[in-house]
């Protein structure tokens, strides 16, 4: 396994070579850079014997069939987008791992299907909305959500179309009813694994998420002549808003709340800053919580803003509930990675993944390798060839057991 795990990296890091950014991996959903990947994926699984076909959300899928004539199938998967400036693994890897577990058979045919699916988009960095490709196969990529538009002035159902894609045939991308599970390998991206010496983690649930942008809306003026106390400085308003934030998650145990993105309007060295937009990002596993953090978050918002002689708009982009992968077939992968001599260590993810959205409709389970300096989201992401490898093996024992088993 130890050759076919450097050959799955130097296929994540070729991929990483197909960017909007040149010398970063900027990869955003539906982006020309994502023509490249599904050409470079596509050959690779119709050498497998595999049909693949792109999807109306842009969904890259392979089918690789069962022995039999049954349809019944297991997916597994991940994302092929990236946040801006990212790592080469961060979802890419799911779906290499995928596609390597099929020429790990070697022709060898299961009991069931398989269909590996690099999903169009899981960050929500285009559109500040994310999962468009899982929400495609859970149906619920509705017409609303089809509106929403980017910074570009481009919606959604015009990217798709861009992209050479009719949202017309969304209805056609839903999961197959024959579906039997979903597992998504993914990087950890987190420090844990790392601290206890163990190259792969079983995730038992992934935490809740809330996005938000909150515009605080001031007055612009000349940076010389108007009086301190005149002002009504949105940059100021914002940046005391952002140390709260910050202060709230240290507040609450377990609690991650992060301000990522400032849009500043002028937007000059010698303008009082008239409005800035700031997204905003709180996750906790209790949802409870995380809704009680972002309900203080804004009203300390309006407060602010109420001192200052400010107004605010704000907008919720997801309520995205803490999700619990299924206990049966996590105890399957569990047994695989056990019989494949490694610990089993049971994990929450505070990253979001696909595997949310699938496990709303078929029983779900994903595997975490190890992430070096526990860096993700970052161009020093990486992963271990041996980790790789102790994916794979373990992945092969679990297609054994569940190809046979039905
Ligand atoms: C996806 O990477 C996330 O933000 O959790
Ligand atoms: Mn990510
Ligand atoms: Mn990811």
């Amino acid at each position: 396994m130890e050759q076919c795990a450097q050959q799955v990296i130097a296929l994540c890091r070729k991929l990483a070579g197909f960017t909007e950014e040149p010398g970063h991996i900027t990869r955003t959903f539906l982006s020309p850079p994502m023509h490249q990947v599904h050409a470079e994926l596509r050959s690779r699984m119709e050498r497998l014997g595999m049909a693949v076909f792109t999807d109306a959300a842009g969904n890259l899928r392979g089918y690789y069939p069962a022995k039999s004539s049954s349809s019944l199938r297991l997916i597994m998967g991940s994302h092929l987008d990236t946040v801006p400036r990212a790592g080469a693994f961060d979802g890419v890897l799911g779906v290499v791992l995928g596609i390597a577990l099929v020429e790990a058979l070697q022709g060898k045919r299961l009991s069931l299907g398989l269909e590996i699916i690099g999903f169009s988009e899981e960050e929500g960095v285009r559109f500040a909305f994310p999962f468009i490709g899982s929400r495609a196969l859970a149906g619920t990529l509705d017409a609303p959500a089809l509106e929403r538009r980017g910074p570009d002035g481009l919606s959604i159902a015009d990217a798709i179309r861009a992209f050479g894609l009719d949202p017309a045939h969304l209805p056609a991308a839903k999961l197959a009813e024959e579906t039997v599970g979903y597992l998504e390998f993914h990087i950890e991206q987190g420090p844990v694994l790392e601290g206890l010496n163990y190259p792969l983690g079983i995730v038992e649930h992934i935490v809740g998420q809330s996005r938000a942008s909150i515009c605080f809306i001031g007055k612009a003026g000349h940076a010389g002549t108007t009086p301190m106390k005149l002002r009504h400085d949105a940059l100021a308003a914002a940046a005391q808003w952002i140390t709260l934030v910050e202060a709230e998650a240290h507040k609450v145990p377990g609690l991650v709340a992060t301000v990522g993105c400032l849009e500043i309007e002028p937007n000059a060295t010698n303008v009082i800053a008239g409005s800035v937009r700031a997204s905003l990002d709180v996750r906790h596993a209790r949802d409870q919580l995380r809704h009680r953090a972002v309900d203080r978050l804004l009203d300390v918002a309006k407060q602010l803003a109420n001192d200052r002689g400010l107004s605010i708009e704000w907008t919720q982009h997801l309520d995205q509930p803490a999700t619990a992968m299924n206990p049966a077939i996590t105890k399957k992968l569990s047994d695989a990675v056990m019989a494949a001599g490694y610990p089993v260590h049971p994990m929450v993810s505070g990253a979001g993944h696909d595997a949310m959205i699938l496990a709303e409709q078929v029983p779900t389970a994903m595997l975490f390798l190890r992430s070096p300096g526990g860096i993700s989201h970052h161009p020093d992401e990486t992963v271990l060839a041996t980790d790789v490898a102790a994916a794979l093996t373990s992945g092969m024992n679990f297609l054994n057991a569940i190809g046979e088993t039905r």
